[in-house]
């Protein structure tokens, strides 16, 4: 499906949910209709990222890969973008895809379907899924739904490693027939001062990447932590806490719960807006490519 772009890392821990937020706030901030749709049993993308009041766990995305029902999206989390929640119910989603072949379901159809259905209602300019880590029938699954898949690694071993298996999954999804275009991979939580470090990982990911064109992405996210705690503490992206500060509750001056840990969140903002100006770009450019051919 076209302009439709999935995270995805076999590991966890690597910033998908935290990517696909920030770039899906950040697109629909400058007037665009976004969609995001959280396949993840955890639902952070959906409760801890988004802040999404209402979810229904994963329990219309769950129902639409069983039963083909349409989709039905959290609608205004923000002006522009609507959700499709995660959460506890896709966890059997795994066992739905991969015993479809004796249970005669058609997962992918049926998820195929329902999302063409509302991305076309809806006019959706940009549609974002992020997946879970470690399920491997829900992500083939995906694969082939989606026209561009970007891998967000941190540049231990342990992410790489995680990168690689992603990337194996990737060339069978091609292999059978799937659309998908690999967009990029995007280091996470890394620090802006070890250029040369920095330098050496992107190299790993380029071994990876050998013989398939593709560059990682130029931009990346810094490591942060208290701006990292402060998001899902209010549910808010780093560029939404610029200028952001908690109400107290009346008469409680010291309320811990209310309390923001990062000063300045706009250098981790300005690596979210640079990276989703590169995800876009690469995405007019990509789009347009495959337009032509
Ligand atoms: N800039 C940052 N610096 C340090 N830690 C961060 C930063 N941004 C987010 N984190 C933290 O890193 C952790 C992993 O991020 P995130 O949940 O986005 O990864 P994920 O790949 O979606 O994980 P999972 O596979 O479990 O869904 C979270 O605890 C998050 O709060
Ligand atoms: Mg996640």
């Amino acid at each position: 499906m076209r302009r439709t772009i999935l995270l995805a890392n076999q590991k966890g821990g690597v910033g998908k949910s935290s990517i696909a937020a920030a770039i899906a706030v950040a697109v629909a901030r400058r007037g665009k209709r976004v969609l995001v749709v959280d396949a993840d049993q955890q639902g952070n993308c959906t409760i801890r990222d988004l802040g999404v009041r209402d979810s229904d766990e994963g329990r219309s995305l769950a129902m639409t890969l069983q039963y083909g029902t349409p989709l039905e999206p959290i609608r205004k989390v923000r002006d522009g973008l609507d959700v499709v929640c995660g959460g506890k119910h896709m966890a059997m989603a795994g066992t739905v895809v991969s015993s479809a072949e004796q249970t005669g379901i058609n997962p992918l159809q049926n998820l195929h379907g329902a999302l063409e259905n509302l991305v076309t209602t809806e006019g959706y300019d940009l549609v974002l899924i992020d997946s879970g880590p470690g399920d491997r029938a829900v992500l083939d699954l995906l694969l082939q739904i989606v026209s561009w898949l970007i891998v967000p690694t941190k540049e231990d071993d342990g992410s790489m490693d995680g990168a690689e298996l992603l990337a194996h999954r990737y060339l069978w999804a091609r292999k059978n027939g799937a659309l998908v275009e690999l967009m990029g991979m995007v280091l996470f939580d890394c620090n802006p001062r070890a250029v040369r470090r920095n330098e050496g990982t992107l190299g790993k990911i380029m071994e990876l990447l050998d013989g398939t064109g593709i560059e990682p992405f130029r931009n990346f996210i810094r490591h942060d932590k208290a701006a990292a705690i402060d998001a899902r503490a209010f549910h808010l992206t780093a560029e939404e806490l610029i200028g952001f500060s908690p109400a107290r509750p009346e008469g409680r001056s010291d309320d811990e719960t209310s309390k923001r840990w990062s000063r300045d969140t706009e250098p981790l903002a300005t690596d979210y807006q640079k990276l989703t100006k590169e995800v876009l770009v690469r995405l007019a450019a990509g789009e347009r490519a495959k337009e032509t051919a």
